[in-house]
């Protein structure tokens, strides 16, 4: 890639008076020349409109000593158009012309002039082409005074005195580029944001049961029955909260088996049942290793943010119990995205150490469904409880 140049500050103030020098400047005395023409003559030669008639109104009027010294001037002039003229020949029209130069006031004279040595003197001698900002506002500064003496508008050199930027085409070009490339970025951002509520809203449904043996095992088709249908009473009366059912026992006494019977069936009944979304998920809380890893399942069946969950899992500062409550945070944020569900909590030793880590029954996220605990801690199940 070829580099260019890039200007400096000083360059551009430079550019930026030749600016001045060349276009608002003359456009200003352009202003002035009309103005006191037709001070003088509007009311007998005529107007100045730019016209070929003006311009010989205008040679005319001149001496044949003007006309003579002035030709190369008056060969361009004499055609009328004033916007063909350059500083040079309206300095000569303002000031030093036979029909319009005697007339001026003393303020038009002054200032025009002082315009005309700032040009002559100042700019044309400028040694380099580049001014430094001091120079840059003393020089703009003096055609600023002048022009506002002289009643011309000095927006043009406001607005030069403090641009910063260099508009070009190449530039306008890129910009606009950056601008379709934010549109872009946008459009992208609303489909994702489309997608992520899709997946947000997405409720895909599961059933992960506690192991089987590696033997078949009896169906206990009349426990099944009965238990699933305390499961259902238990919904009914729990008046849309959290409900409990606990299966307890010997251990080795087939409490996970039957568990996972019951957990089957009532999924297999779900299933008949038209809209919604349900899932059984089982827990494994013999220790806190296997409840996290059984959480971190449950977070990963319910489409959590795969990154939050990682995080979590392996976090070194953070312990199992925090782990566990961070994830069982996740798990409540999509939760309420299923209209019924059935969550096993296998293999609880000591029910006491296992509460807080269960959905807890105050909790508005955890209310549309039913926990189906086993453990051989028969001691513990509260028995006075509602909902149990
Ligand atoms: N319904 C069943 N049919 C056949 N074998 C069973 C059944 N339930 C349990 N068992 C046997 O007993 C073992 C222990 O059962 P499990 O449900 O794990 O007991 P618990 O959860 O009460 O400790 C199982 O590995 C299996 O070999
Ligand atoms: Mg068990």
């Amino acid at each position: 890639m070829t580099s260019l140049n890039e200007y400096t500050d000083e360059q551009l103030n430079y550019y930026r008076i030749c600016c001045v020098t060349t276009d608002i400047l003359a456009e200003g005395l352009r202003v002035i020349f009309k103005q006191e023409w037709d001070k003088l003559y509007k009311t007998t030669t005529g107007e100045w409109k730019d016209e070929p008639r003006n311009g010989m109104d205008f040679y005319n009027r001149e001496s044949p000593r003007n006309q003579k010294r002035n030709a190369h001037l008056l060969a361009t002039m004499k055609n009328g158009n004033s916007g063909k003229w350059d500083c040079t020949m309206l300095f000569y029209a303002i000031l030093f012309s036979d029909c319009v130069g005697p007339s001026l006031s003393a303020i038009v004279r002054k200032n025009v002039d002082d315009l005309r040595n700032f040009r002559n003197e100042e700019f044309a001698h400028m040694p380099q082409g580049s001014l430094s900002e001091i120079d840059f506002q003393n020089a703009i500064g003096k055609v600023d005074v002048a022009f506002q003496a002289l009643s011309l508008p000095t927006v043009k050199i406001q607005n030069l005195k403090c641009q910063k930027t260099f508009p070009t085409k190449d530039l306008t070009k890129v910009l606009k580029e950056v601008d379709n490339l934010k549109q872009e970025v946008q459009e992208k951002e609303s489909q994702r944001q489309i997608l992520e509520d899709q997946l947000q809203n997405e409720a895909p449904s599961f059933c992960v049961l506690p192991p089987k043996p590696s033997h078949e095992i009896g169906d206990r088709e009349s426990e099944v029955a009965k238990i699933v249908q305390q499961l259902r009473e238990l919904n009914e009366s729990s008046d849309n909260r959290l409900s409990y059912l606990y299966i307890s026992g010997n251990p080795g006494s087939g409490k996970s088996q039957l568990a996972g019977l019951v957990a089957e069936r009532f999924f297999d009944d779900l299933k008949e049942m038209p809209g919604g979304s349900s899932f059984v998920m089982t827990l494994n809380a013999a220790s806190l290793d296997s409840l996290l890893e059984s959480y971190a399942s449950f977070a990963r069946h319910l489409k959590c943010p795969d990154y939050s969950i990682v995080k979590t899992l392996s976090s070194k500062d953070w312990t199992l119990d925090k782990k566990i409550t961070r994830l069982k945070k996740l798990v409540a944020v999509k939760i309420t995205c299923y209209t019924s569900w059935l969550l096993v909590v296998d293999n609880v030793t000591t029910l006491s150490s296992v509460h807080v880590h269960l959905p807890q029954f105050e909790n508005e996220a955890w209310a549309r469904g039913q926990l189906l605990i086993t453990t051989q801690d028969t001691t513990s199940i509260p028995s006075e409880k509602l909902f149990c």
